[in-house]
């Protein structure tokens, strides 16, 4: 007779063994599975006439599974943060551009095209910046506008010109330190700036809250018809779209805001789009759900919009998103953290696809 502890422990290897060769996951020895490979964002958009962007960061494109995701389905690229004024001049004269030339070299060496963020953003601004006399600002704003233009000269298809600069409650211009110091004129000056220094690059005003129809996107709104009356160098909006699930844009509110944008001559894109979804209520499956309506419905307003030419998510796996250190832990982007497309990665496609 064996012992009934051997037969246990027999059977259990036994039992472990077919597992294994099932396929079944042991706690020891993981099985990997293997990665999901999608069609193509990029392919589904560029049949619909659209750009698909991600904000991406340096220190993450060495990770094969990131370079691989994005390089597959993504095919304009926005620097997250490694284009704005204060990683690029944190100490007055010295500028260090490697971040973003990193990025730069990454897209140029895909095919991609770079959007540039933000020459001017009031919550990107070196502290020395802040504690200049208005001449002496004036002057690094134009020369940082003039030097960061320039070096990206013929890298970039696109920049932000300004981010930001209009009052949330709609109320007129937000109280930055470049108004207070360069008057309302520095908008323009901007523009301007930029162009000198680098004539084919497409420049745009940035912003959020503003996706619909409300106070601030009229602001927004008779921001840019000012520019553009008198003759200022900017050739479209970015609307940002930072949104959540539980209480998502009205989708004919924001198709009417990019007809009225677009009829301005300008072209609109969706430039930071993510979608929060801790307040929805229900379990993770829903939660998910109505994040991939949510994604479908506005992706598919520019998508039905000429005036519209890309759009552009601020990130796109969950490991890497702002939004967490922000709004609070929550998965607002299209793949999860393990780089699996999400239900909201169907929703963009089938946008994109019309459907
Ligand atoms: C955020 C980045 O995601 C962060 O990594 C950074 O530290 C702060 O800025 N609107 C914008 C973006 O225009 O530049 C912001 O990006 C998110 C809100």
């Amino acid at each position: 007779m064996i012992p009934t502890a051997i037969r246990r422990s027999v059977l259990a290897a036994f039992v472990a063994a077919v597992q294994i060769a099932c396929g079944a996951q042991s706690p020891a020895s993981p099985t990997p599975t293997p990665p999901v490979v999608a069609d193509p964002l990029s392919e589904a958009a560029a049949a619909a006439g659209k750009l698909v962007g991600a904000a991406v960061q340096s220190s993450f494109l060495n990770d094969m599974r990131y370079s691989e995701v994005l390089g597959r389905h993504f095919n304009y690229l926005t620097a997250e943060y490694e284009m704005k004024w204060d990683p690029i001049e944190r100490t007055q004269g010295v500028e260090d551009f490697s971040a973003g030339d990193a990025i730069a070299g990454y897209a140029a060496g895909r095919g991609m095209r770079l959007k540039g963020h933000a020459l001017i953003w009031h919550n990107a601004v070196p502290g020395w910046v802040e504690r200049l006399t208005a001449d002496d600002l004036r002057a690094a704003f134009a020369r940082h506008i003039r030097s960061v233009a320039a070096h990206y000269r013929g890298q970039v298809f696109a920049w932000d010109v300004v981010n930001e600069a209009v009052a949330d409650d709609g109320s007129g211009l937000r109280d930055t330190v470049f108004r207070q110091k360069l008057g309302d004129g520095y908008i323009a000056d901007a523009f301007r700036l930029a162009h000198e220094a680098d004539p084919q690059a497409l420049l745009f005003y940035n912003d959020y809250g503003g996706e619909e129809l409300n106070g601030k996107a009229d602001r927004i709104y008779d921001l840019v018809r000012d520019l553009k009356r008198e003759g200022v160098p900017i050739d479209g909006v970015g609307l940002q779209m930072h949104i959540s699930a539980a209480s998502p844009p009205n989708e004919s509110s924001v198709a009417a805001n990019m007809r009225r944008l677009a009829a301005l001559g300008l072209l609109v894109n969706i430039s930071e789009m993510d979608v929060r979804i801790r307040d929805v209520p229900g379990p993770s499956t829903t939660r998910l759900d109505v994040q991939k309506s949510v994604y479908r419905s506005v992706v598919g307003v520019c998508v039905d919009d000429p005036g519209c030419h890309a759009v552009t998510f601020w990130g796109f796996t969950d490991a890497h998103s702002w939004i967490d250190s922000f709004f609070g832990a929550d998965d607002p982007l299209l793949f999860d953290e393990r780089y699996a497309p999400k239900p909201a990665f169907y929703g963009v496609l089938d946008a994109f696809r019309r459907r």
